[in-house]
């Protein structure tokens, strides 16, 4: 059981961490695109903070203590702390970096309460899971190269037109 209480705590950190570095980019956040990300960054360290909490309840729930210092967080926590402001696009891949982690954290915690049969934690972890894999696929399109899609014509050309530009490419 001991196992599964570090692991447990060890998810408390590292979620504490992630959420606070999302919002740390939800204000630090600058461009054309400011709008846009201040909000993204914001919807992500909400949901991610809610989390904090229940992850701290069901620690209680296993009867142990839930951490909730500092100092206990960073040398439990798998995501590094960010001090420097870096630019909005390495902001999205620091973010799908470290939502990755949270992930590999989750499975972790998973499998042990899985072998202590704790279902109720189970079902917390996979819920979890789901809503960090939807963070991993928007974090994911948001570092996508941008798309360049042609003009759609809604009509094919008339035929003596086609003729007209096969002309001029000869005559070039
Ligand atoms: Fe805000």
């Amino acid at each position: 059981m001991n196992e599964l209480i570090e692991k447990l705590n060890k998810l408390l950190a590292t979620t504490f961490a992630f959420s606070l570095k999302a919002q740390f980019f939800h204000w630090n956040v600058t461009g054309q695109d400011f709008s846009q990300y201040h909000g993204f960054f914001g919807n992500l360290y909400t949901e991610v903070y809610e989390a904090i909490d229940q992850t701290a309840e069901q620690t209680r729930a296993v009867n142990a203590t839930a951490y909730g210092s500092f100092t206990q967080y960073m040398s439990l926590s798998e995501i590094q702390c960010q001090t420097t402001v870096p630019a909005l696009q390495e902001m999205v891949s620091i973010l799908y970096r470290d939502n990755e982690t949270i992930i590999s954290v989750l499975k972790e915690v998973h499998e042990a309460a899985e072998r202590y049969n704790e279902r109720g934690l189970v079902n917390f972890l996979e819920g979890r899971l789901d809503t960090h894999k939807k963070h991993s696929w928007m974090l994911r399109s948001s570092m996508a190269p941008v798309s360049v899609t042609a003009p759609v014509r809604e009509e094919a050309p008339a035929e003596d037109e086609i003729r007209t530009y096969t002309l001029d490419v000869k005559n070039l």
